[in-house]
């Protein structure tokens, strides 16, 4: 079955459609098409992301993205269609706040005929709320255009599942003889969560952060040490720089809460404490790089710390990292070296490169599970939930 995927939670206008296979216990994936625009050069200026930027940015990229993505896909034929009155009408209310969107999906759909898939899979949350409703409008007017059934995906769910993934020689790749009970650990911008999935596809919150997601205190910290957005791979940079060379002072900083006998994180105490070490001081490229060190190693320490505690409350048998996070050299080679050690029986999935950012491939894996689960919407039903949680 042909799945659409759209993803506009944050920074990346990302479309994709994968040929998917099989069931729950068995499942195997192929990548037909994969467009994605980044907008990080035009938040960078910034140092952050502004959703009403992010939402005018998807606005702009989608009917592009989606011609690039169905064009890749072999799926895009030209076709003069008209439009019923009725429908062009449904489509200009629902798009009535994207009228550039509105402008160039009139133009798209007037000569493209209707591509040949089977549903479409939206992210419709968690993320930022302006920028996630653009996702979910196309979806719903290409649900209505096309007549095709219409799934939500919750993007963390997308990260997780993306993470259980074993990739061919042929490029394909499979999610089959996954251990349950599963353990998530998902780190981005937005969220430090650990999830267990009991059975497939359900969860349950087994520990969360308290205050800032752990991708938040990575951009923080950066923006301390005047690093550009988006901090993690600039703060990793530094960490890595500072362990090559080795030898070096490396500053004393705070694990929050990690002897505690909770599976919750806190970070903004490890935030506040590397404030103080940089407020009114100039710190030499040296000191930088050893400043990054102490906080990677930190967080490195809590995040498994917590993981392993939350191992042996759930009995897990799988641990799963996902999320922006994941991408870091550090906490990989923490969580490979430490599981190995102390959970020799826990099977550790940690994502590809590829996956570890945000992507559409990740949402159409999800919303192909979803789909087997007739879990539909109604395009007039569907609504974008900033919060959405997996639990
Ligand atoms: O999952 P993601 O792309 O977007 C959200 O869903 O939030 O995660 C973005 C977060 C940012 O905070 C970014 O700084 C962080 O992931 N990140 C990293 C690395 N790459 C991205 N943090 C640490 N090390 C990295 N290599
Ligand atoms: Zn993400």
């Amino acid at each position: 079955m042909k799945i659409l995927a759209i993803e506009t939670s944050c920074d990346e206008t990302a479309i994709s459609i994968l040929e998917c296979e099989g069931d729950e216990q068995n499942a195997s994936f192929k990548i037909l098409g994969n467009a994605l625009l980044s907008q990080i050069d035009i938040h960078r200026e910034f140092g952050g992301v502004f959703p009403a930027v992010a939402k005018r940015e998807h606005a702009k990229n989608l009917v592009p993205v989606l011609a690039a993505s169905l064009e890749e896909a072999e799926l895009l034929h030209e076709d003069r269609q008209i439009l019923p009155d009725n429908t062009r009408t449904e489509i200009g209310t629902l798009l009535a706040r994207e009228p550039e969107l509105a402008e160039a999906l009139f133009a798209f759909l007037d000569v493209a005929e209707t591509p040949d898939i089977d549903a479409i899979a939206v992210t419709h949350g968690p993320g930022l709320e302006p920028a996630l409703w653009v996702g979910v409008n196309l979806a719903r007017a290409l649900a209505m255009v096309w007549e095709k059934p219409l799934v939500g995906v919750n993007h963390m769910e997308g990260h997780l599942l993306s993470a259980l993934t074993t990739t061919n020689e042929d490029g394909t790749f499979e999610i089959k003889d996954v251990s349950l009970p599963v353990l998530g650990l998902l780190i981005s911008g937005g969220h430090t969560e650990l999830a267990s999935m009991d059975e497939w596809l359900s969860y349950r919150l087994i520990g969360q952060t308290k205050d800032d997601a752990v991708g938040e205190a990575f951009d923080k910290v950066a923006r301390m040490l005047s690093l550009p957005y988006p901090g993690g791979p600039e703060i990793s940079k530094l960490a890595e720089a500072a362990r090559e060379r080795g030898n070096g002072t490396k500053p004393n900083l705070p694990r929050p809460m990690m002897r505690d006998d909770t599976c919750d994180f806190s970070f903004s105490g490890l935030k506040t404490a590397v404030l103080y070490m940089v407020k009114d001081r100039a710190l030499t490229d040296t000191e930088k790089e050893e400043l990054a060190h102490a906080f990677e190693d930190a967080v490195g320490d809590v995040l498994f710390a917590k993981a392993s505690r939350a191992i042996e409350q759930t009995d897990a048998q799988t641990l799963v990292l996902g999320g922006g996070v994941s991408a870091n050299t550090h906490i990989r080679r923490v969580f490979t070296e430490r599981i190995a050690l102390d959970h020799p029986n826990v099977a550790l999935r940690i994502p590809e490169a590829r996956f570890t950012t945000d992507n559409a491939i990740m949402i159409a894996i999800a919303g192909f599970y979803r789909t087997l689960k007739n879990e539909f919407i109604e395009p007039s039903e569907m609504k974008a939930n900033g919060n959405l949680s997996l639990t």
